[in-house]
């Protein structure tokens, strides 16, 4: 069936941090509509196995196309690091993940060829942003660092906290060391540690945030396909979770811009 272009786009991440990049597609297409699906049952991904996080995100998909998804968004670095390829070669309507956006953009701005790189255990360990980069420029230096504690810091709303502050510099240090020009922020949680991540990198390191990057990519893939929601498209976002509503709502509402008064719960094993 041919997709209206104001038909949504779908975005799904492991559970609340894929809302920086709902966030960001809101803030740069503010015409398009969004159906967001967090999986709240099965987080963390990061943690987990390749086949596992395949098997989570082929159901994700499965849920999002009953929705008539026009794209589908992986804003989950873990699932992009690890599923992105297989949903893409499954799909025929575009899908986008968060790992080419940013790794593109640091690319494009370092000057010394020291990338460093921040992300959940699985994706640093799939490597994933190491080959992206080095296929476009095998001269740059990628340097990775898991930094596990950043995410439930964050659940915790400790985004300004001495306890965060402590631990980032621990899981920082390291990298400073490095002399690395460019600091990828490779999970959907830690553009919210910006402030704490820039104050203990200093000025002179470049943050990228692939959220940001990922939203416009996105805009530009959605042009070049025709695909852009009319200029009288009314927005409208639709939230669905795979566990309790009532968390992801509260941490919604911290994020977007807009109230967001309902959270639907679906059992996502039946797709
Ligand atoms: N959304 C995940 C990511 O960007 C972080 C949270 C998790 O481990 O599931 O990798």
């Amino acid at each position: 069936m041919e997709k209206t272009n104001n038909a949504p786009i779908g975005v799904f991440d492991s559970g609340v941090g894929g809302l920086t990049v709902a966030r960001e597609i809101n803030r740069q297409l503010p015409r398009e509509s969004v159906v967001y699906f967090g999986d709240t049952a099965r987080v963390p991904y990061g943690s987990k196995s390749k086949d596992t996080i395949i098997r989570y995100s082929r159901q994700i998909v499965r849920f999002l196309q009953t929705k008539d998804v026009k794209a589908i968004v992986v804003a989950c670095n873990t699932a992009s690091a690890f599923a992105l390829d297989t949903i893409e070669a499954e799909l025929n309507i575009p899908v986008i993940g968060v790992v080419k956006p940013g790794a593109k953009s640091a690319i494009e701005n370092t000057r010394n060829k020291r990338i460093g790189i921040i992300g959940t255990e699985g994706t640093i360990k799939s490597e994933l942003y190491t080959e992206y980069i080095h296929g476009i420029d095998p001269e740059i230096t990628v340097i990775g660092k898991a930094c596990p504690l950043f995410c439930p810091l964050v659940e915790e709303g400790m985004l300004h906290d001495s306890v965060t502050y402590e631990i980032a510099g621990r899981y920082l240090d390291e990298l400073k060391e490095q002399s690395i020009d460019s600091l990828i922020l490779g999970c959907t949680h830690y553009p919210l540690l910006r402030s704490t991540i820039r104050e203990i990198m200093g000025e002179g390191v470049n943050l990228v945030n692939p959220a940001y990057e990922t939203a416009i990519s996105l805009g530009e893939l959605l042009k070049q396909k025709g695909m852009r929601a009319d200029i009288h498209a009314k927005p409208d976002y639709t939230f669905y979770v795979s566990d309790d509503t009532e968390r992801f709502r509260r941490f919604a509402n911290s994020i977007m811009p807009f109230e967001i008064e309902e959270t639907n719960r679906i059992n996502i094993e039946e797709f």
